[in-house]
């Protein structure tokens, strides 16, 4: 069995993903579901890197459910749970991570689980002795999968716990006075989650570009950009050094030189089926960027839909890159993002 976690009202597009891919969601609340798959699935879930889900937020194996009628008794049983599945782990230098969770929308329920993380960790200081002086407490499950506690509350007296997990990624991100929109955020956790971002000397397409959150990100990192948009840039990309703004229409908008760029960002409201067909395959094809961020605004149509077309063998992406990452961000609302790297060699 498998606990995850996900945006809240995502739970069917996440049950729907997973369906896909040969496991059945087979309980869910408001944020998370459990479901099962032949083991061999659920072990690639958990620990293959490559692995890819959209709509989860984190993953665990084999968790347990406890339940109490007192918080105190909810805490000493996680101590004892958690002492007795650990006994075997051994733990290397980097330490293990211990990761408290709160069910979305209950209230006061995530200041309370800080305060249960507190007295839980107080608690199994004297019992784990030297190993417990290597754990990092973390807001979100890392992405590499690893060892260590996690516990996601659905109520102030029950719990979901395991301890073998990964993150797939998303977090709040940090804002800056300068950026000129909230889709910054958007942009900083996606070079997070690739592991990559521009870099000095680099260069940059931004398509769909205003008022400039995605072209300011890549700037301030060195990277020469080109933010192609009819929409005026502000704040901090107004009249940047690195940012060269062209008001043309992004689908004619094509990449001088030709090599192309390095990065093709985009962030258009528009048919996520133009994004796709008109610019995203068309840039791979020609060699025209070697990686890309593209957002996708699913507005009212159905997510799953669009993620599956997006893995689909026969519209290509996926055979187009050498690595390929699809997310709900923390900062997407009804949007999805594609991040990847093109497969080097002969353009199709
Ligand atoms: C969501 S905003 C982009 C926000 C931007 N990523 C940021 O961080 O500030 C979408 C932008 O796409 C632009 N856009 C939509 N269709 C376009 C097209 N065909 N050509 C160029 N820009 C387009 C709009 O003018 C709008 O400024």
């Amino acid at each position: 069995m498998l606990l995850h976690g996900c945006k809240p009202g995502f739970e069917e597009a996440l049950a729907r993903e997973l369906a896909g891919m040969g496991h059945l969601a087979t309980k869910r609340g408001r944020g998370w579901l459990l479901s099962t798959g032949a083991p061999a699935a659920e072990t690639a879930l958990v620990e293959d890197i490559g692995a890819d889900l959209c709509f989860a937020t984190f993953t665990a194996a084999a968790p347990a459910w406890l339940e109490a009628s007192s918080v105190n008794a909810l805490t000493g049983a996680l101590r004892d749970w958690f002492a007795a599945a650990f006994r075997t782990v051994r733990v290397g230098d980097a330490g293990w991570p211990a990761v408290f969770l709160a069910a979305p929308e209950i209230e006061g329920l995530g200041g309370r689980v800080r305060v249960f993380r507190d007295a839980w960790l107080a608690g199994m200081a004297p019992r784990m002795g030297r190993v417990f002086r290597l754990v990092r407490t973390e807001d979100v499950a890392p992405m590499t999968p690893g060892t260590g506690l996690l516990a996601y509350f659905t109520e102030f007296n029950q719990l979901h716990t395991a301890t073998r997990f990964r993150g797939w990624g998303q977090r709040r991100m940090r804002d800056d006075p300068q950026a000129p929109s909230r889709s910054y955020l958007k942009i900083e956790e996606a070079f997070l989650i690739m592991g990559r971002e521009p870099g000095q000397g680099e260069t940059v397409t931004d398509l769909g570009a205003a008022p400039g959150g995605w072209s300011y990100a890549a700037a301030q990192r060195g990277a020469q950009v080109t933010a192609v948009d009819n929409g005026p840039l502000k704040a901090g990309a107004a009249n940047h050094p690195l940012i060269e703004h062209l008001k043309t229409d992004a689908f004619k908008h094509r990449p001088e030189g030709e090599h192309g760029c390095d990065w093709l960002l985009c962030d258009m409201i528009e048919d996520p089926r133009r994004v796709l067909g008109e610019i995203l395959l068309p840039w791979l094809d020609h060699g025209w960027c070697r990686r890309f961020v593209v957002n996708f605004k699913v507005g009212h149509g159905d997510p799953v839909a669009l993620v599956e077309r997006l893995r689909d063998p026969r519209h290509g992406l996926a055979a187009r890159c050498a690595t390929l990452r699809l997310r709900q961000l923390h900062h997407d609302r009804e949007e999805i993002t594609a991040m990847g790297e093109r497969r080097l060699g002969p353009p199709f």
